[in-house]
């Protein structure tokens, strides 16, 4: 395997808090790579960085061998690096079909009508188990499945990489196997994926790969059994083990909180 996505010495400040401070890890081309920390350590701004959606003060991000570094998030996404958010992003009043017409807005809009048919659609809904539910509103749907509507809207853009900003958060145990499946079957037909999650057993289970942060630094790269017991790991957790991410006693985004039509960003 080589490197699809490379950061390098990545810095970002908001004001005097250091949110990434001199960030290195590398995604291999074909892997499900996991980047785990305790809440608050910088997990989803080095997403929004590596996404183009806020600007490093410092580094490089390479993807595919191209410097990224700076390009807005269309562009981005463009290029093939695709992403979900940690709060769902779906619009309750659409069903869903017209929620992933309505993603289609980063795509160029010369490949617009190729990519998102009607019928490709229903393909990327049913390669997350939810064709059958297509013309339904997406307020209809629990947490878990909204996620997975998420899903399949970044597939539709054809991404060789996917970012998944906690895909099992506040999510049901059967959902969240769903999502497991899914990300297995994708990685399988090509996709490479990097997986923000506190859910341990999700990430050990799924991840070939993990990169640890603890506030704004990368701790820690490798294989999850050898990570899953380094002492500046353990550490990070506050002396605890893994298991006990203090994130994963309250589900992170409670289904009840969920925007209930769904329209907030
Ligand atoms: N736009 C912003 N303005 C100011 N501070 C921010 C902003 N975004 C993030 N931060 C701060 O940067 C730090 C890292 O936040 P980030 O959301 O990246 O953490 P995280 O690892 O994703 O946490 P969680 O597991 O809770 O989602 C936190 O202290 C957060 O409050
Ligand atoms: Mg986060």
């Amino acid at each position: 395997m080589s490197a699809l996505l490379e950061v390098h010495d990545v810095r970002k400040s908001f004001g005097g808090l250091h949110a990434l401070s001199r960030c290195s890890f590398a995604v291999e081309r074909g892997s499900v790579t996991g980047l785990i920390g305790p809440n608050g350590s910088g997990k989803t701004t080095m997403f929004n960085v590596i996404t183009g959606y806020e600007r490093a003060d410092a580094g490089t991000i390479r993807f595919d061998g191209r410097d990224i570094t700076g390009l807005s998030a269309d562009r981005v996404g463009a290029l093939g690096l695709g992403r979900t958010f940690q709060l769902s992003r779906v619009f309750g009043r659409l069903n869903l079909l017209e929620n992933l017409r309505v993603g289609s807005g980063g795509v160029p809009r010369s490949r617009r009508k190729e990519l998102f048919s009607e019928n490709r659609c229903m393909e990327m809904l049913d390669a997350v188990g939810l064709a059958r539910l297509a013309h339904e509103p997406a307020g209809s749907l629990s947490y878990g499945q909204r996620k997975l509507v998420e899903l399949a809207m970044v597939l539709a853009q054809e991404p060789s990489v996917i970012l998944l900003d906690e895909p099992a958060g506040g999510i049901n145990p059967t959902l969240i196997g769903q999502m497991a499946e899914r990300i297995t079957e994708l990685n399988k037909q090509g996709v490479t994926f990097l997986l923000v999650e506190h859910n341990m057993e999700f990430v050990m289970g799924l991840c070939d790969v993990v990169a640890v942060m603890e506030r704004g630094s990368v701790i820690a790269v490798g294989e999850p059994e050898v990570v899953r017991n380094d002492p500046r790991v353990l550490e990070a957790y506050l002396g605890g083990s893994l298991d006990d991410d203090p994130a994963n006693a309250v589900p992170a985004v409670p289904a009840a909180a969920a925007p209930a039509s769904g329209e907030s960003a």
